[in-house]
């Protein structure tokens, strides 16, 4: 009897056993589809298992100083995600191995870091970017950022950032594409598309993750972490639409935004994470808290204690916590006291594993190990880098002194000539100094007869040291034109680098005056992360190039403007203020009940140079622009077509931007909007027409407070340029 009830309980136990096997091997079997791998893996995990998925510490040493944090020897082999501050695959792999080798499940280890413009072939920052006003050679620089990144053990980028950005106060305003929602939604799709590709399982691409979700851009005073007033109709009209867009895209992941939304916070909004990210627009990846944004309601004043902030945060739809332990801390403890439901652990958990299956990782969870040789700074992405850069130039006065004349005594000066870290920017992941080629050195080189060319730095980038002034001078003298080298140092812009003021420091601005006085032309190159304010020295200067922080190939391509092998082409994608006072100034500001009046009365009204402008060495002439019908219903595209000709000397591209306007509705809309652009490069003589097609439900509706278009009939305006003409919707 014995013997047979053995048998049995050996029968049985082994079925047990091929069954446990069975379903192992259904979520670990890639012939499986993904969805029904997350639920297969699911139902084996435990409590505590699960809420490990959803947290991410850190692993190397952190290179970011705003991100304080503890740098963790013991890394649980189960956690969810890692931000991965090294550079070298080996040591992921190590710590993965212990992941997928060691732990009860197997489940690997997503690393996680922020490489916002390169890895390490850095390329402009995105600002600069947007005044490319070319979203596809922005995706082809991802794209570049992606192969590096993930050589090197990264599977997931924390970028884009597509905050709408009007306030140049506000350090971060170098991380996204400028002051439009338009233009921020098509460089962010761009870039969604240049990281992940069509497939995340081919290691040459990386989960992106846009942010900072949402409305962080309108920190008040340009400050940075703190508060921000955004109106319904702001966040559905000004915040929300890049992020729609890259959601439509594909966008993976999203991250939670620091400041709070008119009362609540990024990172405990019900409304924004949930009801609108993952009912309205039915997001299927997941959301993770910024760096101790979860901790952080404590300080804004939303909750008690870690267990309340844990509560709210993962409640209103932030699913992973980036390092501050609250979830590790207290979720389980929250599910068992009944204040969060294990529906919404699993549906939070089953959003990190699928994006683990999509990435490929169960099946390829270690990073090979080839030379940094092989992993970087590959010819093909280095011109890319420097492409991208001479792109995004925007010369922005020229009275006829650029391109340089061959043969002319040029003065180097400032502390920018020879400066190479700064001209990386902030974020610059990997990028090293020593990548980087200077503005002088690029001028070098591409001048034939160096002995043409003089230096002095004239002074540092702050202080009050003039000792510098009389060499600069002296050397100023003995040329016939002084390419004057100022901007910013890269920690003045990115994360808490807030500044009072748009103005150079005043010993910059002195340098300037000073070699004014010799009455040489000078050329202002400015390589900053912000627009800057320019009312004291716009008008010592002959020309002034914009040239941002263009990473590596900085020299280069400032030179090759310089110089006119390349045509400069950017337009702006923020607004440059007259004076700091005058913030926040963007075009597409709301229509004011006096128009004439209410201007300042100690200063112009007017920015220095308004979203758009750009200047080339060519000129081109706009014919005259045709629309295809001027009343239609809300169901009938509009054709818009303009002639351009490069009536000039030189080959050039040209930016065409398509606004409208609707100047009447119930709500008081924008005095414009842009809807669409396009660039071509056109050569001298020749001509293209630029074509564009309007949707009424796409490009003239207006969202309501709930975020429902409106599309009211009655008259619109489309304008390109100085033209403009008047359209009409009807029933
Ligand atoms: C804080 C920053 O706000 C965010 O942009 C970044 O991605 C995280 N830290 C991670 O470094």
């Amino acid at each position: 009897m014995n013997k047979i009830l053995s048998v049995i309980f050996s029968f049985v136990l082994l079925s047990c056993v091929n069954q446990n096997d069975k379903k192992e091997i259904l979520y670990k079997n890639p012939q499986i589809s993904v969805e029904k791998r997350v639920s297969d893996l699911l139902s084996k995990m435990t409590l505590e298992e699960k809420v490990l998925q959803l947290n991410q510490y850190t692993l190397g040493t952190n290179n970011n100083v705003n991100n304080i944090g503890e740098i963790i020897d013991k890394i649980p082999d189960n956690i969810g995600s890692l931000i991965y501050f090294d550079s070298d695959p080996s040591l992921r792999n190590k710590v993965q191995k212990k992941a997928v080798e060691e732990s009860r499940l197997g489940i690997p280890i997503l690393f996680g870091y922020d490489v916002i413009h390169g890895y390490r072939t850095i390329y402009p920052i995105s600002l600069a970017q947007a005044c490319s006003w070319n979203p596809d050679l922005v995706k082809k620089a991802c794209s570049v950022a992606a192969v590096e990144a993930r050589a090197s053990g990264v599977d997931w980028t924390f970028s884009p950032m597509i905050d709408v950005a009007r306030d140049g106060r506000w350090g971060r305003v170098a991380e996204g594409y400028g002051e439009d929602p338009y233009a921020n939604a098509v460089f962010g799709v761009a870039s969604v598309k240049g990281y992940q590709g069509d497939d995340l399982t081919d290691t040459k691409h990386i989960a992106s993750c846009l942010k900072h979700y949402v409305g962080y851009s309108a920190s008040e005073a340009g400050m940075d972490y703190v508060y921000s007033e955004v109106s319904r109709q702001s966040l559905w009209n000004v915040y929300l639409p890049p992020y729609e867009a890259g959601v439509k895209a594909g966008a993976v992941t999203l991250m939670s935004s620091f400041n709070d939304i008119s009362g609540i916070p990024g990172s405990a909004n019900h409304y924004t994470l949930t009801k609108i990210l993952k009912e309205k627009w039915q997001h299927k990846g997941f959301v993770v808290s910024d760096w101790g944004a979860v901790k952080q309601l404590r300080s804004q004043g939303c909750a008690a204690d870690n267990k309340e902030a844990a509560l709210k945060a993962f409640n209103a739809g932030v699913e992973m916590d980036m390092v501050d332990r609250c979830y590790t801390d207290h979720l389980a403890e929250l599910v068992k006291e009944g204040a969060v439901t294990m529906d919404k652990i699993d549906d939070a958990v089953s959003r990190v594993l699928r994006l683990k299956f999509q990435l490929g990782l169960f099946e390829n969870p270690y990073t090979e190990e080839i030379p940094e040789t092989e992993r970087y700074l590959q010819s093909e992405d280095i011109s890319i880098a420097q492409w991208l850069a001479e792109e995004s130039i925007v010369l922005l006065k020229n009275d006829e002194t650029l391109p340089l004349k061959k043969n002319t005594k040029i003065a180097v000066i400032g502390p920018m000539a020879k400066s190479r870290v700064h001209q990386l920017g902030s974020w610059s992941a990997h990028g090293k100094e020593e990548d980087v080629i200077s503005i002088y050195d690029g001028l070098k080189e591409n001048l034939s007869v160096s002995s043409n060319l003089l230096y002095a730095m004239g002074c540092d980038f702050e202080g009050d040291d003039k000792s510098g002034f009389a060499e600069a001078l002296a050397v100023a003298k003995k040329a016939n034109v002084i390419i004057l080298c100022l901007g910013e140092k890269k920690e003045w812009s990115g994360e808490n680098a807030s500044r009072s003021t748009l103005a150079l420091p005043q010993i910059q601005e002195d340098l300037l005056l000073k070699l004014s006085k010799t009455g040489k032309k000078i050329v202002l190159v400015l390589s900053n992360g912000r627009p800057i304010e320019l009312c004291r020295i716009e008008n010592e200067c002959s020309a002034i190039v914009e040239a941002w922080q263009p990473g590596i190939a900085a020299g280069k391509a400032v030179a090759n403007v310089l110089t006119g092998i390349v045509n400069p082409s950017g337009k702006l994608a923020i607004t440059f203020p007259y004076s700091t006072g005058q913030i926040p100034i963007y075009y597409n500001r709301r229509q004011s009940a006096r128009p004439n009046q209410g201007k300042y009365q100690d200063i112009q009204s007017e920015p220095m140079y308004e979203f758009g402008h750009g200047l080339s060495y060519t000129s081109f002439k706009y014919g005259e622009m045709k629309v295809s019908n001027t009343e239609f219903t809300s169901d009938e595209l509009i054709h818009v077509e303009i002639d351009v000709q490069n009536t000039g000397n030189m080959d050039g591209a040209e930016v065409v931007q398509l606004f409208i306007s609707d100047p009447v509705c119930t709500y008081s809309r924008p005095v414009k909007e842009l809807k669409k652009f396009d660039k071509k490069f056109i050569k001298k003589g020749d001509r293209h027409v630029f074509q564009f097609e309007i949707n009424p439900h796409t490009d003239l509706a207006y969202y309501d407070e709930e975020g429902n278009p409106l599309l009211e009939e009655g008259d619109f305006y489309l304008m390109i340029k100085d033209q403009k003409v008047k359209i009409k919707m009807i029933r």
